[in-house]
This record gives structure tokens, C-alpha cells and sequence, in this order.
């Protein structure tokens, strides 16, 4: 059994802290790579620091209920099936701000208070945050709000947090994504078919433009450049004209119809769920070019699954990184990924910069070298 050492930190506000319990949460939507950014975390606080570390459940939920809903993470516990491992092993939820938290009868009251004394009856001396813009958003109000010690791990297969060049779950998604594309491409030249892809990935197009290139496909359409359909049929009939019996078109899920609406499965307040536009856009193709058309919604496999083996490499550094920053009495940081290394940046910063396409940079100007139709 490993010696418990209690390592004295000194805080950005110049406090001593005694540092002997860590929590870690994984909040938002799921992805690849949670359970081997959780284990990155136990192992180097177990192993370099002697901490105990505990594994808050459900996002912020775990804190918030009374009795504490949490487990105790151990080396045994966190063993290297979990870099294999999809979703999270301590469970996670998009629903659930304890700012504006549901009871048992939907009615929505703020708990944050309640959170806060969770943390201090649990004993933490600092926190970990795994998660995309909202929930760190969220966690930094609390930690403000209770004087905790925070730091973030971004998590986001959108990969649209600003300042860190990948965030956990973006490289798997783009894998699974492009993966769908090499199978569609026989069954698509097989039958002459026009095939659609729609991919997620909220307001960004990162994951359909990657997984496009990736993936050969003639036409890629994301939110951040807006298109004509007359584009994207002259781009089929040109490959028609080639020769080409087949065509693929990645959209991702924000991408509107021609007169800008969004296509939307559900809203709730200002979350909406995307999803649609695949099949809005294959009717209007077919009804210009009579191609035989077929719609894939790649939906939620994008998130789950066995992490690539970039993603399990981000989510180790990452977590090393972060219990490091403990251990350095550096909060309200996030982890991210910088020309090569990992580094830490504020945590507003990160959350203020949304990162869309660059649609001058390097992606889209491959995708242009390469003939693919973006559809402008
Ligand atoms: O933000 C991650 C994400 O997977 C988006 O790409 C997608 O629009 C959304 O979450 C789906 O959310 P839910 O799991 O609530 O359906």
C-alpha cells in the first residue's frame, strides 16, 4: 500500500492548501476517452502524490444528492481496460445545472449551494472537471461561487473549445465518421447511388470536414460556409460527366436548409437537438438530378466505442497534466493541447473562444486542393 503524503499547495489566491483528496466528474455528453482521461488521473495521483481520489457520479449530480453518490478510485479499480473502454465509467448527464436543477416533480430550483457542501462533506481539496463549453461554464460558477479549487479537462467531440487544438473524443469521433464513409463507398458505387452522411458535431464542422477529407468524399457541407443546392448538383452532374456512376456528401448536422432555417429534431429552452438535414438535402438533390438517393445519420456511435489511440494518448496527458496542476496549486486552468505538448490556459478563455472551422485555414483549403465541392 502506497505511503499517503500530503503535498501543501499554494493557490492563485496565495491560500495553503493541504492536499490529500481529489474529486473527478465527467459532465456533458459523453465520448471516447473518459475513462482513460479518469485513469491517467488516479494513477498519477495515487502513484506520484499518494492522494485518495474519488469519482463524483453523474456529473455535478453526484455532489448535489444527499447521500453523496461517489465511489473511490484505486489503482485495481482503474486498471488498463479502462483505456479500452467507452462512455465514462462514473456516468454523465447534459440535463442537469445545478443551477437550475429538476426535483422529482420537474420542478427546477438551484442547488448549487447544495453542491458546494458536497464537496466540503466529501472533503476534496480539489476538483476535476471533464468536459465541453457548458459544463465548465457551470463548474467554474460554482467553484467561484464556493471557493473551489477547479481545474477542467476539455471533452468535446464538436472539438470546438477554444485554445487547445483537440479536445477528448474529437479523434474517435472522426474515425468512426470516416469509417462510415469507407463502407458506404462500395455499397454506394455498387447500386449508382448518391450516398448522405450527416454527421454531428453541433454548431462546428470540424468532425464532417476531417472526416470528409478522410473519408473521399466529393461534397462537404458545414454550418460555418454557407451553400447553394445548384452548387452541389452542378458538382455531381461534373462527376457524372467523368464517368463516376456514385457520389458522397458529408453535412453536418447544423448545416441549414438553402434559406437558412435550422432543421431541428427537438428544443428544449436554447438547447436544440440537430438533426435532419441529411434527408431535407437528399430529397432536394434527387428532385434536381433524379439520382438515387440514400441518408445515413451517424447519430450517438460517433461518442461511444473503444477510444482511438490518439484519444487514449490526449486523455493520459491530459490527465497527468491536471493532477500536476493540483499538485502546483494552479486552478481555474484547463489542460489543453498545443503544438505538440500539453499546456494550460484560463478556463473563461477556453470557454469564451468558440472554435469553428477556419475557413481559411489548412482543412478547407486540402479540401478545395483536393476537388471536393464545399458548395459554394
Ligand atoms: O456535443 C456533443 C453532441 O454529441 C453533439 O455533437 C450533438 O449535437 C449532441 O451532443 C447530442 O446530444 P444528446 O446526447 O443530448 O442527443
Amino acid at each position: 500500500m502506497k505511503r499517503v503524503v500530503s503535498y501543501s499547495v499554494m493557490s492563485d489566491s496565495g491560500e495553503k492548501t493541504l492536499v490529500k483528496k481529489i474529486g473527478v466528474l465527467t459532465s456533458g455528453g459523453d465520448c471516447a476517452g473518459l475513462n482513460a482521461a479518469i485513469r491517467a488521473i488516479t494513477y498519477r495521483a495515487i502513484q506520484t502524490y499518494g492522494w485518495h481520489v474519488m469519482g463524483i457520479h453523474n456529473g455535478t449530480t453526484g455532489l448535489i444528492v444527499r447521500p453523496l453518490d461517489y465511489e473511490e478510485l484505486t489503482l485495481e479499480s482503474c486498471n488498463s481496460m479502462m483505456m479500452r473502454s467507452g462512455g465514462t465509467m462514473l456516468g454523465s448527464t447534459n440535463k442537469t445545472d445545478p443551477f437550475n436543477f429538476p426535483d422529482a416533480q420537474g420542478e427546477r430550483t438551484d442547488r448549487s449551494v447544495d453542491f458546494i457542501a458536497g464537496y466540503r462533506e466529501l472533503g476534496l481539496d480539489a476538483l476535476i472537471g471533464i468536459g465541453g463549453d457548458g459544463s465548465m461554464r457551470i463548474l467554474r460558477h460554482l467553484a467561484q461561487q464556493g471557493g473551489l479549487n477547479l481545474v477542467t479537462i476539455p471533452k468535446t467531440i464538436d472539438n470546438d473549445l477554444g485554445h487547445t487544438e483537440s479536445a477528448i473524443g474529437y479523434p474517435t469521433a472522426v474515425e468512426v465518421a470516416t469509417e462510415a464513409l469507407d463502407r458506404l463507398q462500395p455499397t454506394a458505387a455498387s447500386h449508382q447511388r448518391v450516398m448522405i452522411l450527416e454527421v454531428m458535431g453541433r454548431d462546428a464542422g470540424h468532425i464532417a470536414l476531417s472526416a470528409g477529407i478522410a473519408g473521399g468524399a466529393d461534397i462537404i457541407l458545414i454550418p460555418e460556409i454557407p451553400y447553394s443546392l445548384d452548387k452541389i448538383t452542378q458538382k455531381i452532374s461534373s462527376l457524372a460527366d467523368l464517368g463516376r456512376t456514385f457520389a458522397l456528401i458529408v453535412v453536418a448536422e447544423a448545416v441549414k436548409t438553402e434559406n437558412g432555417k435550422p432543421v431541428v429534431l427537438s428544443q428544449e429552452g436554447s438547447r436544440v437537438r440537430y438533426g435532419g438535414i441529411g434527408h431535407y438535402l437528399a430529397d432536394k438533390i434527387s428532385a434536381v438530378t433524379g439520382a438515387d438517393m440514400r441518408t445515413m445519420v451517424l447519430g450517438h456511435v460517433q461518442r461511444g466505442g473503444q477510444p482511438c489511440a490518439q484519444d487514449r494518448i490526449l486523455a493520459s496527458a491530459f490527465g497527468v497534466h491536471a493532477v500536476d496542476l493540483i499538485a502546483k496549486g494552479k486552478f481555474d486552468r484547463m489542460v489543453a493541447w498545443k503544438n505538440r505538448q500539453v499546456v494550460d490556459v484560463p478556463i473563461m478563455e477556453a470557454i469564451e473562444q468558440f472554435q469553428e472551422v477556419d475557413t481559411k485555414g489548412t482543412m478547407i483549403r486540402t479540401a478545395r486542393g483536393l476537388g471536393i465541392s464545399l458548395g459554394d
